[in-house]
């Protein structure tokens, strides 16, 4: 891109960006006939914290240009935002919808004209209310309908996209949203979430054969990889740390990467479901060759099988991660008997811990164990209790996060990890899910009653790192 160096432990093509979703920034839910997703629907219904939604958001709808603006002033290669399905094909069905796709064409121009890569998410959790309506994830059609709307996108955008994701963080779409029931849709069906995971995973195969045959290159997929360790090493932590591995890290890699369902976790999972919804075929095109792996990054867990000792077990920092309302239920399907602990790590806003050491980890891991593809860290990042004070935000606990974590890029790279790039989440504050405005992410502060946007000092910190030495 541009050849400069970082330090010299980022190799000179390394691509530096910045990410996003739709439903986190966008607003405008109702303009230019996008059809409600089931993130609106759950927002409404009390699954968000203080009644907050997307309604608005970042008004980014409305404000791209100046966003866009943003970006080349932080001097990024690169910027990964998604694409709403419900403003492109509204109802998640039939043809598409011209003012929504013109958003995108749009979008796309304007980081071209500014010298940055468009990288677009297809799936980022906004799936049209009414394919939920008719079954949601655990529905093999959703599957199908994905991969028209994905044809839709690629038809639009696809002579200029550098980088295309088809499904964001699928344990997050299937066991919080089926589960746990802490994500939209707020289902808590065990038998219907394993098939979620199934369907996102053929979304993911069904896509990427739709966007190969349109001559697509840049094809990835982005699930989000914990370091897993056992709290001990007696067998049964040992055991529930491999359950946990197995739900959390294996069963999104080995179907895309090796073509194979984890035999043991399909094990774990047969109380709960038998994998009959697997058709011939499936696994060959959901293990397809793709062009890079993402890995979303952001924390660690510590795990040991649950004692019996309710003064013991009681602790679960992964409450944090599955939502707003605590862990009003478990997510782990098949493996309820295990307990999170704490390493005694700092902790971020979310409760998560901090440890950029386990996405060192992860990158080794995934490059040694499987035969991965280029990986892009396509989302790491911190949510701090940020304060604006005399128009600034001084988080220095999020440069140090930041920083830590490209620290570990730079050794997974010099261990001989096939690393080629990395995104922080995010741009700016945004809806974080059900804790809706709550939690802040960005290294750009939004005051959402002006949508004054003002650059922490986390954005100027990034903006030199990139800038080079
Ligand atoms: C990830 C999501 C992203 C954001 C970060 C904090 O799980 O993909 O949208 O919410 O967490």
């Amino acid at each position: 891109m541009n050849g400069r160096s970082r330090h010299g432990r980022f190799p000179a093509e390394f691509v530096w960006g910045v990410a996003t979703a739709a439903y986190q920034i966008e607003g405008a839910a109702a303009v230019d006939g996008r059809s409600p997703s089931i993130w609106d629907t759950f927002s409404r219904s009390g699954g968000v914290v203080e009644g907050h939604s997307g309604d608005v958001a970042c008004d980014h709808y409305h404000r791209w240009r100046e966003d866009l603006d943003l970006l080349q002033w932080l001097g990024v290669d690169a910027y990964r935002f998604s694409i709403a399905w419900p403003r492109v094909q509204p109802g998640g069905h039939g043809a598409a919808e011209p003012r929504g796709l013109a958003f995108y064409d749009r979008l796309v121009d304007g980081l071209l004209e500014r010298g940055i890569q468009p990288w677009a998410s297809l799936y980022h959790w906004d799936l049209p209310q009414a394919l939920e309506e008719a079954g949601g994830w655990p529905q093999r059609d959703t599957a199908y309908r994905f991969a028209e709307y994905a044809a839709i996108v690629h038809d639009t955008l696809g002579d200029r996209v550098a980088g295309w994701i088809t499904m964001n963080e699928p344990w997050c779409v299937s066991l919080l949203g089926y589960a746990a029931g802490v994500h939209a849709p707020g289902r808590q069906e065990d038998a219907a979430a394993v098939r979620a995971v199934h369907h996102s995973l053929l979304a993911h195969g069904l896509a990427a054969e739709v966007l190969r045959a349109r001559g697509a290159h840049g094809l990835g997929y982005a699930p989000n990889l914990y370091h897993v360790t056992a709290a001990s090493d007696d067998e049964a932590d040992r055991d529930a740390a491999r359950r946990i591995d197995g739900l959390q890290n294996r069963l999104f890699l080995d179907p895309v990467l090796r073509g194979t369902y984890p035999a043991d976790v399909v094990d774990d999972l047969a109380p709960v479901t038998d994998f009959s919804f697997v058709h011939d075929g499936d696994l060959a095109l959901i293990g397809a060759p793709i062009d890079f792996l993402g890995v979303n990054y952001y924390s660690i867990y510590t795990v040991a099988a649950a004692t019996g000792d309710p003064t013991r077990d009681a602790t679960d920092p992964d409450a944090a991660r599955t939502g707003a309302h605590g862990a009003a239920r478990s997510p782990w399907v098949g493996s309820r008997n295990v307990v999170f602990r704490s390493s005694g790590k700092p902790l971020t806003a979310m409760g998560w811990e901090v440890d950029a050491d386990g996405l060192r980890q992860v990158l080794v891991r995934v490059a040694d164990e499987y035969d991965a593809p280029p990986i892009y860290v396509t989302e790491n990042g911190a949510a701090y209790a940020d304060v604006l004070h005399d128009g600034d935000v001084e988080d220095a606990e999020r440069i140090a996060y930041v920083g830590g974590h490209l620290e570990a890029c730079a050794a997974a790279i010099a261990e001989g990890v096939d690393l080629r790039g990395y995104f922080l989440w995010s741009l700016m504050d945004n809806f974080e899910w059900s804790w809706g405005y709550t939690r802040r992410f960005g290294i750009v502060h939004v005051d959402y009653e002006t949508q004054e946007r003002t650059p922490k000092a986390s954005a100027r910190w990034y903006r030199e790192l990139m800038a080079g030495d």
